[in-house]
């Protein structure tokens, strides 16, 4: 096991630092930068289908369903399809309308997960298209759907999801800019400008890993915190909601994710002077938005950990500790902002002496409902 560990103290951890491999291998083959053009190969979809979409429905549950909930927001913005999200365990019991032109897509690590294989047949009962994003070749979910796309990250040990997360987010970026294409929402021009920031995420993952020593002052300084926050807006909400599952999945805090503008609808009642809230704050048609956010915990005591663009010279005085990310595009930052959040849990649960890699309770894949 230490040798597969690779010098690192534990599985986690070296999947964190093998985002930067893991997504490049997504990406190989699917992309030119020269053309402005997605290739997905593994599609089973002529461009004629592409074009006929109505609706897209997907299906995933835990951390596969926050990727699924990004996904959401880039196809309605980037390629205008309506786009619905279910948790699969509800999805199944709740006779869900379906229609022609509908594509249904599977989000699940394992493909094992019982309740998303589950739904997957319920749709394919109705002779509904699916297609599955996928790690595990071979997986149950593989012979069941019409398309596979592979997120090619390697075998994930550790039970929290983190490598498979952000190469899953890949896919969903690459599937909802081929759309777009497809249906002429974007430009080829455009989207040599989205391939070239997309390819510099590598990189700029590692920049954040040679800094993580900055992410496990602030985990130590709070590892004892009673309860903790995360708020984010538009594509950085799901983020929030991701944050939030890793702290407690292996850390065993009390830790909820909203969306930012959720907070006084409820929220705020529960702020204490020092309780930690991370705040995702990097630059973007809702930053002004998120500054005010801030300011409503600021205001209740609460202490403000923000995840922001490393050139922003505003946040500092407003946030109490600033984890900084490299400059990126406003669309892909949300690959970046999570590598940070996954430093956080996992330092968090180190300075509590949890069990990272095998957190109590939990198995890598649910196969019984
Ligand atoms: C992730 O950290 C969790 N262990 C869990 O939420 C997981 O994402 C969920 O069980 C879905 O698994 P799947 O992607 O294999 O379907």
């Amino acid at each position: 096991e230490a040798a597969e560990k690779a010098g690192y103290e534990h599985f986690m951890l070296k999947e964190i630092h093998e985002q930067v491999s893991a997504i490049h291998n997504t990406l190989a083959g699917k992309v030119s930068e020269l053309e402005g053009t997605i290739y997905l190969k593994e599609l089973n979809m002529t461009e004629d289908e592409i074009r006929r979409l109505s609706r897209i429905q997907i299906l995933a549950c835990g951390t596969s369903w926050h990727a699924g909930l990004l996904g959401k927001y880039l196809f309605e913005q980037l390629a205008g399809i309506h786009c619905d999200i279910d948790i699969c365990s509800e999805y199944r019991y709740r006779n869900p309308v379906m229609d022609d032109g509908m594509l249904a897509i599977a989000i699940t690590q394992s493909g094992e997960t019982a309740d998303t294989l589950a739904a997957v047949r319920e749709v394919a009962s109705y002779n509904c298209p699916t297609l599955a994003i996928t790690n595990v070749v071979g997986s149950t979910i593989t012979r069941e759907v019409d398309s596979v796309l592979y997120t090619r990250a390697g075998p994930e040990i550790g039970v929290a999801a983190t490598k498979t997360f952000s190469t899953q987010l890949t896919l969903l970026y690459l599937l909802a800019v081929k759309f777009a294409l497809s249906r002429g929402k974007l430009s080829h021009n455009y989207v040599k400008g989205f391939i070239t920031d997309l390819r510099k995420i590598p990189g700029q993952i590692q920049q954040i890993l040679n800094q993580k020593e900055t992410v496990k002052e602030c985990a130590e300084a709070f590892a004892h915190a009673k309860s903790y926050f995360f708020l984010g807006r538009h594509l950085n909400y799901p983020i929030a909601l991701e944050g939030a599952l890793k702290l407690k999945e292996i850390s065993y805090l009390h830790a909820e994710g909203f969306a930012a503008g959720e907070l006084k609808h409820g929220p705020i009642a529960l702020l204490e002077k020092g309780t930690p809230v991370v705040t995702i704050a990097t630059k973007g048609q809702t930053y002004d938005k998120v500054l005010s956010n801030i300011k409503e915990v600021k205001a209740r005591d609460a202490t403000v950990i923000a995840i922001a663009g490393n050139k922003d010279t505003e946040i500092g005085k407003y946030a109490d500790v600033v984890l900084t990310i490299p400059q990126s595009s406003e669309l892909l930052s949300p690959l970046l902002s999570v590598v940070v959040l996954q430093l956080l849990a996992y330092y968090t649960a180190l300075a509590r002496g949890c069990s990272i890699d095998k957190p109590r309770n939990l198995a890598k894949s649910v196969t019984v409902e």
